[in-house]
């Protein structure tokens, strides 16, 4: 006998699906036209965690650290199967479900640049289609996967610009060792290539119905999404007090710092911190230019240590720098639904 799903998002919106005992309540939503937002589909990212509000349930095997602490009732939905009637409490807004697959979409690469030591700037044009028109539609916030033509070779990147007219999506993309995307990049990429583009997707992004101050820790190209969410208070002129942490190890591998500061132009309470680990060691020019030294949690944890609320706080960059900002922002106090994340797993 199924089981009655009932999901309801940050922002008060409520889907309701059944689920068969063996089926997992992601599939199951699937099946149901109701796309959920999720990534790697077998408990490893952490993008579809959220919480058993009422209900009898089993979570599957899965990486411990995709699920967030502090919360008994967590549970990642591409490995839950219920027992009885499930009710379910999404950590993002309704926005991120989409009562459709995942759109596929051709694109070209309109341009490819280096913007710092390993790190690439990927700009893509959408083709106009019958479905979609000519625009990019996304929230801001969340990613994409990109996949090449020829070996079907799937990965996802978040998007750094904000929904437009022209089919715009702007990726920053750092290059792995011997990673099979990253070498297309590095090797064989050109302007003109034609990619398929699966998305959006995702659910990290902005509280939209928060007014407290918001705050963004960023590692390396965990910079992309955090960018959309500020280019996007940008063009809404949302006024909540806003600061950013962007850390990189070397002072080679900083960019889009002039892209800061210009939208510091446009968000006069946006502070910036640009975090350094190994500034002022030699070789690395840091020391002189004021950079904190040291990682962007811990620029986070010093900054909360003096703070009068607590923020809502945006992490997005590899695995273990998100963890850490979680116990940073658990030790200090933060209610859990303030936290969100977005972990950049290979
Ligand atoms: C939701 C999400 C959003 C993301 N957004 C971004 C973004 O905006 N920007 C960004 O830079 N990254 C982002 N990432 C991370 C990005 O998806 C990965 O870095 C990317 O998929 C790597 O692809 P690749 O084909 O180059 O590497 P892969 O071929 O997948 O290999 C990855 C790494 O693993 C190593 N490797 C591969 N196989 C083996 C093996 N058998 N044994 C040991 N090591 C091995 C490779 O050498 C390489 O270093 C995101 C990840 C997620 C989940
Ligand atoms: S989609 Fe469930 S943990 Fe990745």
């Amino acid at each position: 006998m199924s089981h009655r799903i009932e999901i309801t998002t940050r922002d008060g919106q409520a889907f309701e699906f059944a689920c068969e005992p063996e089926q997992d309540v992601l599939a199951a939503a699937a099946a149901a036209q109701i796309t959920l937002p999720s990534q790697c589909r077998r408990g490893s990212c952490g993008a579809c965690h959220a919480s058993v509000a009422e209900g009898e349930y089993t979570l599957g095997a899965h990486s411990a650290d995709a699920l967030p602490p502090g919360d008994p009732h967590a549970v990642l939905l591409c490995c839950t199967t219920p027992r009885s009637d499930l009710r379910i409490a999404a950590p993002y807004d309704g926005t991120k479900v989409l009562l459709q697959p995942v759109a596929e979409r051709r694109a070209r690469i309109a341009a490819l640049e280096t913007i710092a030591d390993g790190t690439r700037r990927l700009e893509l044009r959408l083709e106009p289609d019958d479905a979609y028109g000519s625009a990019a539609e996304f929230e801001a916030g969340q990613f994409v996967e990109l996949e090449l033509p020829e070996s079907g070779v799937r990965r996802p990147f978040s998007l750094a610009n904000t929904s437009n007219w022209d089919g715009r999506l702007e990726l920053l993309i750092r290059l792995r060792p011997d990673g099979v995307f990253s070498s297309y990049l590095r090797e064989q990429a050109q302007v003109g290539d034609a990619l398929t583009v699966h998305g959006p997707q995702g659910g990290f992004g902005l509280f939209a119905q928060s007014l407290g101050p918001r705050w963004f820790v960023a590692g390396g190209t965990g910079l992309a999404p955090v960018l959309s969410m500020l280019r996007r208070m940008a063009e809404y002129q949302e006024m909540n007090d806003a600061r950013l942490f962007f850390g990189v190890n070397r002072e080679s591998e900083l960019f889009m710092v002039e892209e800061l500061e210009r939208l510091q132009g446009e968000l006069a309470q946006l502070r910036v911190e640009l975090c350094v680990r190994n500034a002022g060691d030699e070789g690395d020019e840091g020391a002189v230019r004021g950079r904190f030294r040291g990682t962007p949690v811990e620029a986070l944890e010093a900054a909360l240590g003096l703070a009068d609320e607590s923020p809502d706080l945006y992490v997005c960059g590899p695995p273990g720098m998100v963890s850490a900002a979680q116990a940073v922002a658990v030790a200090a106090g933060v209610p859990a639904r303030q936290f969100s994340s977005e972990r950049f797993t290979v």
